[in-house]
């Protein structure tokens, strides 16, 4: 059975892509500061940290008695406010959550995964990352750098049998952006802006990740794979040709 370590699998993103690995017989074990938000299956292993904390982090890899098969860096947080207006110290939470966080949690899970020679780390993205809009301070620069160490880290580790990959959701009607869709009319006038004329679902998400690690993506290594229906390449078609 496949064991895979998901963080920030307490809620949201984190807690569906847990739920889709348990249907798909992976031995779950979740990584976060809080308890899950919903009942889960009395076979996951529930484990209390903080992705910022090193010493958290490896108490939680050493009580799994095991290498990871899958590693989910899903942990994540946006705090919304202009560069001018954020403080030093919530730039340097987004940072340390979204990107040093899955930096550690990669470092400290990856020695026991190269040394069995397989594993699969999938780091979750955003496309706020790719496509910036005003407000998001140091969360797009967190995710872009997550993204360029995705590729990285499948240069330095690829070649020991790891694939390392990541998933970039777009607006998804789920986890830290609910609030904002619980207005109808922002939810309409954001789902008429994709080209696919909805939002995206937490299952889109966990689907795109378990297909990740799947055989059949086998070669797919130092990717990352937007899940958006179209958005984020959409840009043009917003503006009238004439
Ligand atoms: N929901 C979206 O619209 C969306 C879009 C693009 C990307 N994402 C990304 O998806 C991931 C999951 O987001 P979500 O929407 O489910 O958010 P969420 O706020 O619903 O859940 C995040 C989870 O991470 C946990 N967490 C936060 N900081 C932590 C830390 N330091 N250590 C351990 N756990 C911590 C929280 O307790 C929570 O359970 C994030 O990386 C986010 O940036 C979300």
């Amino acid at each position: 059975m496949p064991l895979a370590f998901i963080t920030g699998g307490a809620r949201g993103l984190g807690l569906r892509i847990a739920q889709e690995a348990a249907a798909r017989g992976y031995e779950v074990a979740i990584f976060d500061m809080a308890a899950p938000e919903a009942p889960v299956d009395p076979s996951w292993r529930c484990l209390t940290g903080d992705v910022t904390d090193p010493e958290s982090v490896t108490r939680a890899l050493e009580a799994l008695g095991a290498a990871p098969d899958l590693v989910v860096n899903n942990a994540g947080i946006v705090r919304f406010a202009t560069l001018l207006e954020t403080s030093p110290e919530d730039f340097a939470r987004t940072i340390a959550i979204n990107l040093s966080g899955a930096y550690t949690v990669a470092r400290l899970a990856a020695p026991g995964m190269l040394e069995r020679g397989s594993g699969h780390i999938v780091n979750i993205t955003s496309t706020g990352g790719i496509a910036t809009s005003p407000g998001t301070n140091a969360y797009a620069g967190a995710k872009r750098g997550l993204a360029a160490m995705t590729e990285l880290m499948a240069q330095e580790w690829g070649p020991m049998g790891l694939r390392i990959n990541a998933v970039a959701p777009g607006m998804i009607d789920g986890g830290m952006s609910s609030g904002i869709y619980m207005n109808e009319a922002a939810r309409a006038r954001r789902a008429g802006a994709v080209p696919s004329r909805r939002l995206g679902r937490e299952e889109d998400v966990a689907h795109a990740v378990m297909w990740l690690d799947s055989a059949e993506a086998s070669y797919v290594n130092g990717h990352e794979l937007v899940v958006d229906g179209g958005l984020t390449k959409a840009t043009m078609s917003m503006i009238p040709r004439d």
